[in-house]
């Protein structure tokens, strides 16, 4: 029987590559993600929107395929999903369709699967892990993290996801701030800069993992002037980590300037996503990204659903 699945895009708020190396990140889920359908099928094959379908393992679709369904311990099945989301610009698309996937094969492969009990959530999280491994490498886990929960988390590599609830509700404005970067190179690029300077590096994750601990203060007591100015310092830490660009500065600049009490780029950077936070409402923010000719939207994180 064919069966359906979905799962959040997410945005990073605070801890992007930091959390790479052990840090804590803070991380939303947000309304759009992906979509996908399952059903049981003789050969496996899979099928990305308008793109066409994958049916061997010669592309890295068709491995990421295989992985997620050698994770899972499913026979063949027929897929197909599709992104409510720009791909690729740090918003998670992947590990959504990672999880909506993941998600529609166990429930078509084991129809008596209960989503959101513990033990069907670990297998569908581990097997978006598998398939965010075939696209992403060394990945810390966030995306799928985010992509498979509600509200706002925290997640570490050691510590895994912990709902953090928000006082307020958190009125975020996302733009493309330019061509998407690919992740994998971007935490490359991160680790050879490590590989040559570790000190920068370090002090670099050890900065940011404070201020993803204040950021979680923040959110839990409603200080919304408090967490941008955490979200600013942590674009500066970016910064020193190479991975911003001169459109990721430029797009976090228009949206201070029309009022928003902190941006930066959310994701792997070098390009893709940047996330800015409003104060109350997004619409001048919205209108300077626009001005900057910046593909857009508003999005609520938090508040009564994030308990
Ligand atoms: O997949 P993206 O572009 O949202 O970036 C993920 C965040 C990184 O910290 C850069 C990588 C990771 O695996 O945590």
């Amino acid at each position: 029987m064919e069966r359906t699945a979905r799962a959040a895009g997410k945005v990073i708020l605070l801890g992007e590559h930091a959390v790479v190396y052990g840090a804590p990140a803070l991380a939303a889920a947000l309304d759009r993600g992906a979509v996908a359908r399952a059903r049981p099928s003789e050969q496996s094959r899979i099928t990305l929107g308008t793109q066409p379908a994958v049916d061997g393992e010669e592309s890295e679709l068709g491995r990421a395929f295989a992985a997620l369904r050698a994770s899972l311990g499913a026979p063949p099945h027929e897929v197909t999903a599709e992104l409510e989301l720009p791909p690729g610009c740090g918003l998670g698309a992947s590990a959504a369709l990672g999880v909506a996937i993941a998600r529609a094969v166990l429930l078509a492969a084991e129809p008596d699967t209960e989503l959101g009990s513990g033990g069907a959530d670990a297998r569908v999280l581990e097997a978006a892990a598998a398939w965010e491994g075939v696209f992403h490498g060394r990945a810390s886990g966030v995306d799928a993290a985010a992509a498979a929960s509600r509200g706002c988390i925290r997640f570490s590599k050691s510590e895994g996801t912990e709902p953090v609830h928000a006082a307020r509700a958190l009125p975020v404005v996302i733009a493309v701030a330019g061509p998407p970067a690919s992740t994998r190179e971007m935490v490359e690029g991160v680790a050879r800069l490590r590989a040559r300077r570790p000190e920068v590096v370090d002090k670099a994750v050890a900065a940011i993992g404070a201020l993803v601990q204040n950021a979680r203060l923040c959110i839990e007591a409603g200080d919304l002037p408090g967490l941008g100015k955490l979200m600013d310092l942590n674009q500066m830490l970016l910064s020193g980590l190479m991975v911003s660009t001169e459109g990721i500065e430029r797009a976090c600049a228009a949206a201070r300037s029309a009022g928003a009490l902190g941006a930066k780029l959310t994701g792997a950077g070098g390009g893709g996503c940047v996330v800015a936070l409003a104060d109350l409402d997004p619409k001048p923010v919205l209108a300077a990204f626009e001005r900057e000719g910046l593909a857009c939207f508003a999005a609520t994180i938090g508040g009564e659903e994030a308990a």
